[in-house]
């Protein structure tokens, strides 16, 4: 079973409702929805960091949808292949659960900075455990997990070798180079082909396997458009003509093109 460690003093907490408790009486308040906060306040760069509430909505009403269900599915596959007698998994940034709940491992644990993240994905899935942290300081032990994701998120690569076990797997997934090509022609004037080392080396690993998951899907309304820019980091950049633009748009046809690395973590 992987013990969660207090943030303040690094001792393990005992994992109890109401609250979980290091033995030096740090207390973390179990959420009436499940999941935990562990985050110190000296580790947010903001009073509400991460995704906000209404980009979780966004996302959880997308994913539910199932457009991205041919990435649960590759997920699934490559875990099975690479990963096939792991117990336990992390998803760092795991945004509302979705790519977790489609895992069937024993012991599911999610993180993300963003507390409506975290609150949204306890309610979907009650038999993986959820916490309020920062993928750059983990609250587990060294050599913890069999697995780590980041799907669409940050990768702290050394954070995620401390916390993998020898032989443990990292499997990155990231938007591949015309990733939402259709959605980027309406919100740009000019489409910035920006190169990205999309099968990065990262120290005490070693890449496994690299693969491109390409396929079509249609969005039929403007709520889904929406949903789908306020996912994208693009909703941070958007310009007030593009916003414009996009609120045009009530159906639209794009491709998701995802990039699947598995890395293998290397013996200490
Ligand atoms: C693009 S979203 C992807 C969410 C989810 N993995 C998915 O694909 O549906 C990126 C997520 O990373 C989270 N995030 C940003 N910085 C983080 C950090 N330092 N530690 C953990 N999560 C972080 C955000 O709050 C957000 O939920
Ligand atoms: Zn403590």
């Amino acid at each position: 079973m992987i013990i969660p460690l207090c943030p303040v003093c690094g001792a393990p907490l005992s994992t109890e409702r109401p609250a979980w408790k290091c033995e030096n009486n740090h207390t973390f308040d179990v959420a009436r929805q499940g999941y935990v906060n562990l985050l110190p306040v000296t580790q947010k760069h903001s009073l509400h960091p991460g995704d906000t509430a209404a980009m979780v909505a966004s996302r959880r009403d997308f994913l539910n949808a199932g457009y991205y269900a041919p990435i649960a599915d590759k997920l699934r596959e490559l875990v099975a292949a690479y990963a096939p007698h792991a117990e336990s998994v992390l998803d760092a940034g795991c945004g509302e659960g979705y790519y977790l709940s489609h895992l069937d491992l024993n012991e599911r644990w999610g993180v993300d900075i963003s507390k409506d993240a975290v609150r949204c994905a306890a309610v979907r899935e009650k038999n993986a455990k959820f916490l309020a942290a920062t993928a750059a300081h983990l609250p587990f032990a060294d050599a913890a997990f069999d697995c780590v994701l980041s799907m669409f998120a940050l990768t702290a690569a050394a954070e995620f070798a401390r916390v993998l076990k020898d032989g443990g797997v990292f499997v990155q997934v990231l938007a591949g180079e015309t990733h939402l090509s259709a959605l980027k022609s309406v919100i740009y004037p000019t489409l910035l082909e920006k190169e990205k080392n999309l099968h990065p080396q990262l120290d005490g690993f070693t890449l496994l396997h690299g693969e491109t998951l390409a396929f079509d899907f249609t969005l039929e309304s403007q709520e889904a458009v929406q949903n789908l820019l306020s996912m994208t980091p693009h909703v941070w950049r958007i310009s007030k003509e593009g916003a414009d633009a996009l609120k045009k748009v009530d159906r639209l046809s794009d491709r998701a093109e995802v990039i699947f690395n598995v890395y293998g973590r290397q013996k200490r």
